[in-house]
Formats: C-alpha cells, structure tokens, sequence
C-alpha cells in the first residue's frame, strides 16, 4: 500500500475509535437507537478535532447494511465504500471551494432525486461557513424541508459566520478540544503501532503544543518521525519546535516565585539565547501558574487540572511558596501585558 500520513492513516472508522469526544457520539447513538434522526447536523469545533471524521461515521451509520445503527463494522461493503470515498450517496463537498450560488444551486436540483444505492444521501458540506450569503439563502428552503431520504452534515470551525437561520435548522454539536492526557494515550497507541520508541516527556512535549489538536499531534509525530528515525527523546521535539523543556520551565517559574529577580533574568536571557519561542514560553508560564493556582484553590484537587503525577508534586511544592494573591497579580501582569510588562516589572524591582 502507499504511504500515508498518520493523520489519515489513523483516522478513527467508528464512533468508539473517537477520542475525546463522548458528548458527541453518545448523542448520535441515542438517536440512531431511539430513531429519531435529524435531517440536518452540524459539527463545529478547533481544527482537527473531529469533525469531518463524526461526519462520515454518522454517514457510515445511517447508510450501512442493515441500519441505521451505531455498531458498524469495517467489512461492511457500504462502510468500506463510504471510507473510501466510492459512495454515490454521500457527496462531500468542500465549501471553501464550492461557496457560490450556482454550486448551491446545482446541488439543490439534485437532492430531489433518490439515493442510487443506500438508505439515505448524505450530503457532508465542510468548511460550511466559506458558502456566500447568497448561497446560504439558496439553501435555506432546501434545509428546512428536505425530502425523507436526504441528510445533511456541516462542519466548520468558525460558526458564528453561519447565517443564523442556517444554524437554526440544524442540531448542532460543539466537538471539543482534546485534553492532553488523552492525546497522549493516542499518540502512544500509534507510536506502538508504528514500532517507534519514544519517552513519556516527548510525548507530553507534542501533545502540550497541539493545543487540544488531534491532527496536530499526529502531523508532528510524522514529522518527528521523519526527523529522528524509530526513537525519539524529549530534546528532539524541543529543538524542533522552538519549544522550552518542561525542567526548564519549572525552574524558572521556581526562582519567579521566590522572588530571586537576578535568577529569573538571568533564566530568562538564557532561554531567548537558546532561541527558544518566547510567546510560546510565555503561555507555557501562564499554563503553570493557573495550574498552581488552580492546585491552590482547591487544595489538591487533580481532577480539575490536565498534568501528569510528576508535575502535581511539582504544583504542590510552587503552591506553598506563595499566596493566591502573588499567583492572581503574576498572572494579570503576565497575561495583560505580555513579555513587556512582565520584564518591566522584574527590571524594576531589579533595580
Ligand atoms: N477526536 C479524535 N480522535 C481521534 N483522532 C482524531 C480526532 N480528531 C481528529 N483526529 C485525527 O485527525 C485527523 C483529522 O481529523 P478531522 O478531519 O476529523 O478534523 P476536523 O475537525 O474536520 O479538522 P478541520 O477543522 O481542519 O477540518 C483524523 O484523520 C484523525 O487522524
Ligand atoms: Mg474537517
């Protein structure tokens, strides 16, 4: 087989291949269980998150042999046809590049006609927001009365640029951003599918720079992979990336909170020197101390916080070096202001 990127390689094919994303395929599965299916979704959420991948997996359940229903499997001929984009009843259109009347237009003059072959036609619309208000307003009467035998799915990432009485029409599904621990858990899986050896600190590393991401983790694993061959270390993901190690962050938040201003600076001066990402490092601050804020508040409490056990030990220590009033004024200083304040701030009691 030809290669492929992880990303599609990887691509969840059934609801319980999805991570993170629960809220979602409990709902689709209820109503396919109690049939009450609407005509007309729409998945909205960060990229790569999920959406397209809910979208056909929806498309696989109402359209498989003997469906609708939730538990596909991949033999299936009709889910095999959908994942391999053979289906003549589910037509994926990109929205960026289909966004005029006449494309709407087009398309509206084919719902009328039966599905060739399946239950439904499905008609899976990505980056639904890039359609022009003439468009939307094209589909609109569509939407609101569709023939029995057609469903439509949307996907987006910017929803508050669909036209309200497009939103109104359809059952919206907001798909999350993945938490770290669960990116993490995936990477691992594919890594071990992949024969790649790689440590518990890159992982982490990766998934903290995907930013709840799943497409995102999984293209950097790629290029790690690429990059280093069948083993990869935390340095190597850092060097890539611009990104600090987490050691060093800790240590620099330590001296911060200690109140050593020369430390700190001199930390500071040292990372920039490394050529280190210094708006990244700087939301990495930020992560830290609403984590020891966080641990603070509720004394201890893990299951509002996404670290792992090293760090929750590392939180507790940072927690008693100072009170919540310190954390909130580093925060808002750091947070307001950015890298300007921050340093003008530690100059000025520096001096
Ligand atoms: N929730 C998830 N669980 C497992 N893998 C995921 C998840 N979300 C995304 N992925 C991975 O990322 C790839 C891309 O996902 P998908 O196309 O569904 O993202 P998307 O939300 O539609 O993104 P975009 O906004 O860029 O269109 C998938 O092929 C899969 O490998
Ligand atoms: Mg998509």
């Amino acid at each position: 087989m030809s290669y492929q990127v992880i990303a599609r390689k990887y691509r969840p094919q059934k609801f319980s291949d999805v991570v993170g994303q629960e809220h979602v395929t409990q709902t689709l599965s209820n109503a396919i269980e109690q049939k009450r299916i609407a005509h007309a979704f729409l998945f909205v959420g960060p990229r790569g998150t999920g959406k397209t991948t809910l979208a056909r997996i929806f498309a696989k359940c109402l359209n498989c042999t003997d469906g609708p229903k939730s538990d596909i499997s991949d033999e299936d001929p009709k889910c095999k046809e959908i994942a391999d984009g053979r289906s003549l009843d589910v037509l994926e259109i990109d929205g960026a590049s289909n966004r005029g009347i006449d494309e709407i237009r087009d398309l509206r003059d084919t719902v009328k006609y039966a599905p060739a072959s399946s239950r439904y036609k499905i008609y899976i619309i990505d980056e639904v927001h890039m359609l022009t208000k003439e468009a939307f307003n094209a589909l609109l009467k569509t939407l609101e009365e569709p023939p029995a035998h057609v469903k439509f799915m949307f996907a987006t990432t910017e929803p508050e640029k669909v036209l309200p009485t497009i939103l109104s029409r359809c059952q919206r599904f907001d798909l999350r951003r993945i938490p770290i621990n669960l990116i993490i858990k995936h990477l691992s899986f594919i890594a071990g599918k992949e024969n790649v050896k790689i440590d518990e600190a890159a992982l982490f590393a990766i998934a903290r720079g995907a930013e709840g991401g799943m497409r995102d983790a999984e293209s950097t694993l790629d290029q790690l992979i690429s990059f280093c061959g069948v083993e990869i270390r935390e340095e190597d993901v850092l060097s890539m990336f611009g990104l600090t190690a987490r050691g060093q962050i800790t240590s620099l938040c330590e001296s911060i909170l200690e109140g050593v201003v020369e430390t700190s600076l001199r930390q500071l001066n040292e990372l920039s020197r490394q050529g280190k990402d210094l708006g990244r490092l700087l939301s990495d601050l930020l992560s830290h101390f609403r984590n020891t804020l966080l641990y603070k508040v509720t004394k201890g409490d893990l299951t509002l916080l996404e670290v792992t056990e090293s760090e929750s030990s590392i939180l507790a220590a940072h927690a008693a070096l100072c009170s919540e009033q310190t954390l909130t004024r580093i925060m808002e200083v750091f947070f307001g202001s950015g890298w300007a304040a921050a340093r003008c701030c530690l100059e000025k009691d520096l001096s």
